[in-house]
């Protein structure tokens, strides 16, 4: 290749690397997002006093200090537009507006999120993005917001790939780095296209309800909610799609809300920490038990979830009720969990070949609910487990 060819083609690399690092939302979320969203336990019930108190709560139990730092408010904060289109948020829930909530929240070392919707309306009814997206990022830049969930309902013919693609722009055009949770429901699969169009994280599935097992219509022909082991299924053959900025997201926590016993809650913090998911509560924060706060701050469980590596477990082995899922850690260990899906207590195996080590490696076991080395161990790790329980662990050689 002539040189003048060789220098051309370098100057355009150069260039375009540029413009990637330029935007302003390159480089976020590294590690999957950690925070607290109003959806699951409030619904519509939103304030500003509520959301501050829930600020307050995410300090005081630990959970800053634990690594959560958005605080999300999801729909019905938004009432109207003005004469001019401007959203306007409800006067009477949010009276020092979104400003002031945002820098309260800041004011706590926190992050601030907010939702809308791509299509004319929010799934609440309330006023949706379409048609105002530029105008929208530029009031949300000025606001502080920090993370944009963007919801699907109302959107009739819209394309949600060129949809996504324009309030990414939008967002990036407004020059704030914003985080943007494509919440399609998984309806035009948005791990094909969700990264391209930078989207930092995508929903792959309908609604998460707080129980264990069953997929429900919302109402007759209108699918559906799901349970939190058919959305561990729904995710089981995503993992090539997560990654560093660009994650799968099996919805919010519902860890705490009361429709499930604390062994299937840890069940459900285990599976989405494998699982490289967004670590959303949904709870009440400020009135936990001890228990509930325990699964939420285990450490060596987010430890998992947030390895820089940024790989997403995945299932490696079943045998009826019985599951094996393994997820590479950057050191080079595995995070696994033994995982009884059956009505009974029983033991499972991990055999080293199954999970990716040679049978002949003697590697270090820790089990990270219990916090404690199980020991030194040659080819298989073998441990009963409760009915809905997980035993999870790192194997490190
Ligand atoms: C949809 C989303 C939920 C929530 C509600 C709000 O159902 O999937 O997560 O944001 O809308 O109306």
């Amino acid at each position: 290749m002539k040189r003048s060819v060789v220098v051309i083609l370098s100057l355009l690399a150069g260039a375009v690397s540029l413009i990637a690092q330029e935007r302003p939302s390159a480089n976020l979320v590294l590690t999957p997002p950690m925070g607290w969203n109003s959806w699951n336990k409030f619904g519509c019930n939103v304030s500003d006093d509520m959301i501050r108190q829930m600020a307050d709560a995410m300090v005081k139990s630990g959970m800053k200090d634990a690594g959560y730092q958005y605080i999300v408010i999801d729909d019905c904060w938004q009432v109207s537009r003005d004469a001019a289109g401007n959203i306007v948020a409800d006067p009477q829930r949010f009276p020092s507006g979104i400003e002031g909530l945002a820098d309260y929240v800041h004011s706590l070392g926190l992050k601030f999120g907010i939702y809308s919707d791509a299509g004319s309306k929010t799934c609440a009814g309330r006023p949706g993005g379409l048609g105002h997206e530029y105008q929208d990022a530029i009031v949300y830049a000025a606001w502080g917001v920090d993370y944009l969930k963007y919801d699907w309902c109302n959107t009739t013919t819209q394309d949600a790939r060129a949809s996504y693609a324009n309030i990414r722009a939008a967002l990036d055009t407004a020059g704030r780095p914003i985080v943007l949770s494509i919440c399609e429901w998984g309806k035009a699969q948005p791990w094909l296209w969700g990264k391209e169009v930078g989207g930092n994280l995508w929903r792959t599935t309908g609604d998460i309800q707080d129980r264990w097992a069953g997929k429900k219509e919302w109402k007759p022909g209108d699918c559906c909610s799901y349970g939190v082991v058919d959305i561990a299924d729904a995710e089981a053959d995503l993992y090539s799609y997560a990654g560093p900025g660009h994650w799968n997201d099996p919805d919010m926590l519902e860890v705490g809300n009361g429709g499930m016993t604390d062994v299937e809650y840890r069940s459900h913090f285990s599976l989405w920490a494998m699982l490289a998911a967004p670590l959303i509560a949904g709870n009440d924060l400020r009135n936990m038990r001890p228990e509930i706060r325990d699964i939420l701050t285990n450490k060596e469980v987010i430890a998992v979830n947030q390895d820089p590596l940024g790989s997403q477990g995945r299932r490696v082995s079943k045998d009826g009720d019985r599951e094996v899922w393994s997820k590479q850690l950057r050191d080079g260990s595995l995070a696994v969990i033994l995982f009884n899906r059956g009505p009974a207590e029983q033991n499972i195996v991990a055999t080293w070949e199954t999970i990716g080590y040679p049978a002949h490696v003697t590697a270090s076991v820790r089990d990270l609910w219990q916090h404690k080395d199980v020991g030194k161990i040659t080819g298989k790790f073998s441990v009963s487990v409760p009915s809905h329980g997980v035993v999870m662990v790192t194997v490190k050689p």
